[in-house]
């Protein structure tokens, strides 16, 4: 029985010797088996051994055993985990390897030139308005002064998902939200996707980005949309930029103007130019002052307030400023395209 006990201390100073020694996996592998294996391990060995023992022997020498078998079953595992720490395997890292390519994006021109906008008019006051693109018919015309069946729909046609329910053709029907939830003054702007029944083509989408802006409070007249749209498309492009306004129609301001800014390519000086058609002009937005009959559909008195609204699609706007020949790059997920594009 003694020489039992010293065999098994014994076996336990070797095991720690040789686990010390251990330099990998394949090494603690082979400890493992010279110690545990069910077949000719040395605790298998020292149990056969057991069965001559006296009872009372028996069972101190069988707590004997048990002791080594958990303690090398212990230090076996504490070694495993300390080989296949993150440490360990990167100093395996054979560098010599040619590296992994890292994916990198970059913020979507449209993204860019959305956030460039807010900017603008946040630092006039505006505050960010979202609202749904699923509509009504109610918020997205009729609300807007477009009764049922007028021919000015059609160029604002869209997809109906019921006789009432459609996809937003602009960002308007959130300006009559907004007027109905609050009270003027009203500084907003409106960004946001939008749907027409279109064919894509280069200039054409059936969905597209828009910015729109609505200004109403006691007093606002003509002069005060002039100087917000001019301050704003100066800031946007650059200082001297050449801006017009014409008159024009949409149901839902009177009177109503489209904004043209000088060509950015040719800036007026070829009358051969592809992107203005040697016209020098491009027209960028479409603006107006809010009909008295929309403020009245949102219960506000249009003796007392006045308001302006305007609105600028977003493709179209960088395509000009980036000269992007294809309104439907910017939906193709080319990483090379909208790669190439940064503001300041
Ligand atoms: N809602 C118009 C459009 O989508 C743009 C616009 C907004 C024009 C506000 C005038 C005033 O074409």
């Amino acid at each position: 029985m003694k020489d039992f006990k010293a065999r098994v201390e014994d076996f336990k100073k070797k095991f720690d010797k040789a686990l010390a020694g251990a330099k990998d996996g394949k090494s603690l592998q082979e400890l493992r088996n010279t110690y545990l294996s069910r077949k000719k391990g040395v605790v298998k060995s020292l149990l056969e051994e057991l069965k001559a023992f006296k009872p009372e022997e028996k069972s101190k020498a069988g707590k004997m055993l048990n002791t080594l078998k958990n303690h090398v079953q212990k230090k076996l595992e504490t070694a495993q985990k300390k080989f296949t720490a993150p440490e360990t395997i990167e100093k395996k890292i054979d560098l010599t390897l040619p590296g992994e390519k890292k994916y990198w994006g970059a913020p979507h021109p449209v993204v860019l030139f959305q956030q460039k906008i807010e900017n603008i008019f946040i630092s006039m006051g505006f505050s960010i308005e979202e609202g749904p693109e699923i509509e009504t018919d109610y918020y997205n015309f009729e609300a807007l002064n477009f009764p049922p069946h007028h021919p000015a729909r059609d160029d604002w046609d869209t997809l109906y998902l019921s006789d009432d329910l459609l996809l937003r053709t602009h960002t308007s029907p959130v300006q009559i939200r907004a007027m109905e939830n609050r009270k003027p003054p009203i500084r907003i702007i409106v960004p946001g996707r939008v749907y027409r029944r279109e064919t894509p083509d280069p200039t054409h989408l059936p969905m597209f980005y828009q910015v729109e802006g609505l200004v109403v409070d006691k007093g606002i007249t003509f002069a005060h949309l002039k100087g917000t749209l001019e301050y704003f498309l100066k800031t946007l492009f650059y200082e001297k930029l050449k801006i017009r306004f014409r008159p024009s129609f949409f149901p839902f301001t009177e009177p109503s103007a489209e904004v043209d800014i000088e060509c950015l390519v040719c800036r007026g000086e070829d009358d051969k130019c592809r992107v203005c058609k040697g016209t020098g002009w491009k027209e960028i937005l479409g603006s107006g002052m809010v009909d008295p009959q929309v403020l009245k559909n949102v219960n506000i008195d249009p003796e007392k307030y006045s308001g302006f609204a305007f609105g600028m699609g977003i493709e179209r706007t960088a395509m000009f400023a980036f000269q992007i020949p294809d309104m439907r790059y910017f939906f193709e997920n080319d990483l090379r395209f909208i790669r190439q594009f940064t503001l300041k």
